[in-house]
Parts: structure tokens; sequence; C-alpha cells
């Protein structure tokens, strides 16, 4: 698994969805789901290619399986974390329905932060 071109692959396919979003919302006038955009652009995009990046950088850091498992748990985690997010600032899902659910993507967001952090202490040097 080449780690550093699917996170530029799933990086650039968030840019695209970002800036359409980023469109409409110019358009319409409608600015409700402005983090949600925020976010697509930021986690979705601007981090990813940021972790392509990185580990093309420091290829050391592919060497193991925790390149593998941060890179996956980030991918869960973000999508679910954004699908969250549209729902309940869409007005879908109650915040009180969501919000748990908000926490649990928030988590596994995190866990998979603290892999690459470890990750790069160990290997990038
Ligand atoms: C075609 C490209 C884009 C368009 C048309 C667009 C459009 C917009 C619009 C209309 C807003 C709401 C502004 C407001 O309510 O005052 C916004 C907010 C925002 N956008 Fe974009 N955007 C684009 C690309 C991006 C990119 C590439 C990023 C980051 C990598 C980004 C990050 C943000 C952030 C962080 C906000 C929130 C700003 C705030 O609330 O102060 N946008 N964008």
């Amino acid at each position: 698994m080449n780690i550093a071109r699917n996170f530029l692959v799933t990086g650039v396919l968030y840019l695209l969805i970002g800036l359409v979003m980023g469109m409409y919302m110019g358009g319409s006038g409608d600015r409700s789901l402005t983090p949600v955009h925020a976010h697509i652009n930021l986690l979705g995009f601007t981090l990813m290619v940021l972790f392509s990046v990185i580990y093309k950088v420091f290829p050391q850091m592919t060497g193991s399986g925790l390149a593998q498992l941060h890179f996956w748990l980030f991918q869960i985690g973000t999508l679910l974390l954004l699908v969250a997010l549209f729902l309940m600032l869409g007005g879908f899902v109650p915040e009180a329905t969501i919000g748990p659910v908000m926490s649990v993507t928030e988590l596994i967001v995190l866990v998979s932060i603290l892999i690459f952090s470890w990750n790069a202490y160990r290997h990038a040097v």
C-alpha cells in the first residue's frame, strides 16, 4: 500500500468536494454549513496532503504497520466526523442525538493522530 499516494488521492478528492461546496455557499449566500466546508478543506485536503508529503519525505515512517493504521483510522474518523457535522449543522439530526456520535468520531481521529505522532517520533530521522 502506497500511503503517500493514497493520502494525496483522497486529499485531492476532498479538495474537489470542498471547493464545489464553497462555490455553492458563495453563490447561494447560504453560510449555514461553513464549518463543514472548512473541515472538509482542512481535515480532508490540507492535513491529508500534508501527511502525504511527510510520508514521502520520511519513507522510513511507512515501514511499520503504524502508517497503515494511521491512514485507515484517519480516513474513517474524518469521513464519519464530516457526515455527523453535516447532519447536525444541516438540522437533519438533533445535536443531543448526534453529540455522542461526534465524540466517537473525534476520538477515532485523535487516536489516528497519536499513532502518527508516535510513528514520527520513532522513525522520522
Ligand atoms: C473554490 C474555492 C472556495 C470557495 C468558493 C470558498 C468559499 C467559502 C465561503 C463562501 C465561505 C464562508 C465565508 C463567510 O461566511 O464569511 C468560506 C469559509 C471558509 N473556507 Fe472556503 N472556499 C473555497 C476554498 C477553501 C479552501 C481551499 C480552504 C482551506 C484549505 C477553505 C477554508 C475555509 C475556512 C476555514 C472557512 C471559514 C472561515 C470563517 O468562518 O471565518 N476554503 N469559504
